[in-house]
């Protein structure tokens, strides 16, 4: 998108399109090539829900409770202690919608490139699994909508995401759009889902984020076996290509977040500025405040306990492990001061998850969620 538009109406009626160079691919032998993604397809079809049916829409929300922490924890900041609690509430409906639009557009992307995946896979049964992730990510976009649309409006996509997903489907290579949809992108929305999931006190968002959640776990499954797979197989010329676009894919979302420690400028978003201008608070007496209250950096902060980092904790190690981080972008990390984490507590036990734990139907209890704590506990 070239220019932004400056109204949240005009961005509505905004449509974006180009071509992408993805090929399409034929596979005429049908033969099976890795028993794990045919179970993992299997286990697909049987995980399958329907919204309507599985969430009750008529619950009423209520923005006076935190219904996302990381939204609500922006309450923390001085300036609003001077604020009414009904201009407390309309922040916290309106900067939820605005955190959760990230995840509705996002859900979006992640609908088209698990379809343009589908396409450009070779093997079989990635196509048969991709068409499964195609469903999920539509079944996504279409609850958060609703979910939204309950609570207040939908915001704009940050222009950072809009980049790292843009630059995920015209990748033109199945392993890059693995990377940067699987990995990285996924890697973001599975921490997050988690965390919100621990922290809501809205039981809607609870359950939706439990069903979203299970279906992500094996995405991340799929990325780990299939995108490990294709990557094994490459040319080590090719392989390093790979490997630069995971580095600028992360890279990407460092520079916009303020850099690793968050100190740096950080790219402006216009949908939180939205945001702001629907509960009538300046601008600039909320950056200051913000930036006077000590708000880390997103790379480095310290989480409660039970919480998922995702980009130390299944993001990086992901990465690493599926050989998508060579000696030479290693090197590119370092000199950026970006963390190379390569611990796989975390991530193996969320891939748990789709890989067994769960099998069947959808559970209603935290059995759903991996032990966060005791898998970081066991691997030290
Ligand atoms: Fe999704
Ligand atoms: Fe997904």
């Amino acid at each position: 998108m070239a220019d932004l538009p400056e109204t949240l109406e005009d961005w509505q009626q905004t449509i974006d399109s180009y071509k992408t160079p993805m090929d399409i691919v034929w596979q005429f032998s049908y033969a099976i090539s890795d028993d794990k993604l045919a179970r993992l397809y299997k286990r697909s079809k049987q995980m399958q829900w329907n919204a309507d049916e599985y969430l009750d829409w008529d619950i009423e929300l209520d923005p006076s409770k935190p219904i996302v922490e990381q939204a609500s924890g922006l309450l923390k900041i001085p300036l609003f202690a001077k604020m009414s609690q009904a201009q407390r509430d309309q922040f916290t409906a309106h900067s939820t919608a605005q955190l959760l639009s990230q995840f509705l557009h996002g859900e979006q992307g992640a609908l088209m490139t698990a379809a343009a995946l589908t396409h450009a896979v070779e093997d079989y049964d990635a196509k048969l699994f991709g068409a499964t992730q195609t469903m999920d990510e539509a079944r996504h976009v279409e609850v958060y909508e609703r979910y939204i649309n309950k609570l207040s409006i939908v915001y704009p996509l940050s222009p950072w995401l809009k980049k790292l997903i843009d630059m995920t489907l015209q990748s033109g290579s199945p392993a890059k759009m693995m990377c940067g949809m699987n990995m990285v992108v996924e890697g973001l929305a599975l921490g997050a889902f988690h965390n919100m999931h621990k922290t809501t006190t809205c039981p809607l968002l609870k359950k939706l984020t439990e069903g979203v959640l299970a279906d992500e776990a094996r995405h991340v499954g799929f990325g780990n076996i299939y995108f490990s797979s294709i990557i094994k197989k490459l040319h080590p010329d090719d392989r390093e290509d790979v490997a630069q676009f995971a580095f600028e894919a992360i890279k990407l979302q460092v520079d916009a977040q303020g850099g690793p420690d968050g100190k740096g400028p950080r790219e402006p978003n216009p949908g939180f500025l939205m945001v702001l201008e629907n509960c009538n608070i300046d601008p600039q007496d909320f950056f200051k405040a913000f930036l006077e209250s000590g708000a880390g950096g997103a790379f480095t902060a310290k989480l409660p306990p039970g919480h998922i980092h995702s980009f130390k904790d299944l993001m990086m190690p992901a990465l690493v492990r599926a050989g998508a981080i060579t000696d030479r972008t290693r090197a590119l990390f370092e000199a950026e001061g970006i963390p190379v984490h390569d611990s796989l507590a975390v991530l193996r036990s969320m891939e748990d998850v789709s890989t067994g734990a769960v099998a069947g139907e959808i559970q209603e209890d935290d059995d759903l969620l991996p032990n966060v704590e005791a898998a970081r506990e066991s691997s030290v």
